[in-house]
């Protein structure tokens, strides 16, 4: 990905963060998703009086893209209003590592495009496997 492609993904991310649901945090975050086709999907967290029930921007964004055929991530941001790049909760790390290879992008971020990129190792390293 170049920076210009960064750029334009993040400002299609960003432009979706209102229609996050946060009554009672108030915290709004919005993830977009690049399917193994170039296609893209997006979420946003979605809570809910009973607090648990709560949904993640990222899992949002996940269940959309894999019910529009996504297989695997390509690229996944995340995108919140911090001072610095969102740092994903651990539930949503192991969905997103669900999805991914070495090659996934995950890019995390804050509204004014402050940007790192990271691989599914360095956030979750040594992930659970069947295969271990
Ligand atoms: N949240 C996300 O959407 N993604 C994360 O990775 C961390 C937390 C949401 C859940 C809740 O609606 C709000 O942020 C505050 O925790």
């Amino acid at each position: 990905m170049t920076e210009n492609d960064i750029n334009l993904l993040l400002d299609e991310i960003i432009s979706r963060i209102n229609n996050a649901y946060t009554p009672y945090s108030k915290f709004n975050v919005v993830s977009g998703v690049i399917d193994q086709n170039g296609k893209k999907h997006f979420g946003v967290n979605v809570e809910n009086r009973s607090y648990g029930l709560t949904m993640c921007a990222e899992r949002n964004a996940i269940a959309a893209a894999v019910t529009n055929g996504m297989k695997t991530i390509k690229v996944i941001a995340v995108v919140a209003d911090t001072v610095g790049p969102i740092s994903p909760c651990g539930a949503c790390r192991e969905v997103i590592s669900e999805f991914s290879s070495d090659d996934t992008i995950i890019i995390l971020s804050n509204k004014n495009k402050v940007y790192k990129q990271y691989k599914i190792s360095e956030l979750l390293p040594l992930a659970f496997r069947f295969d271990q």
